[in-house]
């Protein structure tokens, strides 16, 4: 029987949109397969969920259908609400219609966050840059958070502040994670006048030789990039910057993957 305290759940987020954060969080979900975790991706970007899509995972149930279920007291086993991508990683998908987005009760979001810690060793959470109470509500309950920035004023200038509040309010458990990755040429600021626009430090750097010129291919086949063995040796620097996040975020906590 493995405690709560064994699992990690990490929410990827932003203060802008089209940083990065899903094809991270996927990137991120490999990373952990590779190292035998046991993977649960929670797509909370309940209005423009993109894992499923970007898995090519056909669904039916998504997390309206399990909040639906457990407010009515018909929910069953957990299991039969995930979907599986490997013999690792599973996901939760975002409600296929938008419009059951504003449906989906955060107390059930809680419940079923809690019940996936008994289940999986890791819990990645796609969500959007809005800060409404979800996203509220998942910084302040998350064990880590990676809030991915770029090399872009306005991108920069909002984390700045969103970092203070949360300091003020001492949420201290978020790493930043700055991604060169989905736009190369985006490089006006140094890493000196980034860390000076922030008021914090850059934990780790995805560099701009991540960016991967036939992604769109990659993603029409479903693939996850870092489990693409070509991919992986190409981007060694990347990947291993990556291997480094999965460490430091499962340091302290159990190893064996979960059955
Ligand atoms: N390493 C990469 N190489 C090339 N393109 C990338 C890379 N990472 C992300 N992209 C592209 O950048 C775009 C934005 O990425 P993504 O959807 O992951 O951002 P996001 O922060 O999740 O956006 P949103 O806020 O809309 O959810 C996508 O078109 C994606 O294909
Ligand atoms: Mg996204």
């Amino acid at each position: 029987m493995h405690s709560i305290k064994n699992s990690k759940t990490i929410l990827f987020s932003s203060t802008k949109g089209g940083v990065g954060k899903t094809i991270f969080t996927l990137n991120m979900a490999g990373i952990f397969s590779a190292l035998e975790k046991k993977v649960l991706i929670i797509d909370l970007d309940l209005t423009s969920g993109a894992i499923a899509l970007s898995l090519n995972i056909k669904y039916n149930k998504s997390i309206y259908e399990m909040s639906e279920d457990l407010k009515n007291n018909v929910f069953g086993d957990f299991d039969d609400y995930t979907l599986k991508y490997n013999d690792y990683i599973s996901i939760i998908a975002a409600p296929k219609d938008p419009r059951e987005a504003s449906k989906v009760d955060l107390r059930y979001i809680d419940s079923i966050i809690d019940q996936a810690t008994f289940k999986y060793d890791v819990i990645l959470i796609d969500s959007n840059h809005d800060l409404n109470p979800l996203n509220l509500y998942l910084l302040d309950k998350v064990d880590d958070i990676l809030f991915v920035v770029n090399n872009d004023p306005l991108c920069l200038k909002s984390t700045r502040s969103l970092l203070s509040i949360l300091n003020n309010i001492e949420i201290n458990n978020y790493h930043v994670v700055l991604n060169n990755s989905n736009n190369p040429y985006k490089n006006y600021f140094s890493l000196y006048d980034i860390k000076n626009i922030l008021q914090a430090n850059i934990d780790y750097s995805i560099t701009n030789t991540f960016f991967i010129e036939n992604i769109d291919k990659l993603i029409m086949a479903g693939e996850i990039i870092t489990l693409n063995s070509s991919i992986a040796r190409t981007f060694n620097k990347d990947y291993s910057t990556m291997m480094t996040i999965a460490a430091d975020l499962t340091k302290g906590s159990d190893n064996n993957g979960k059955k």
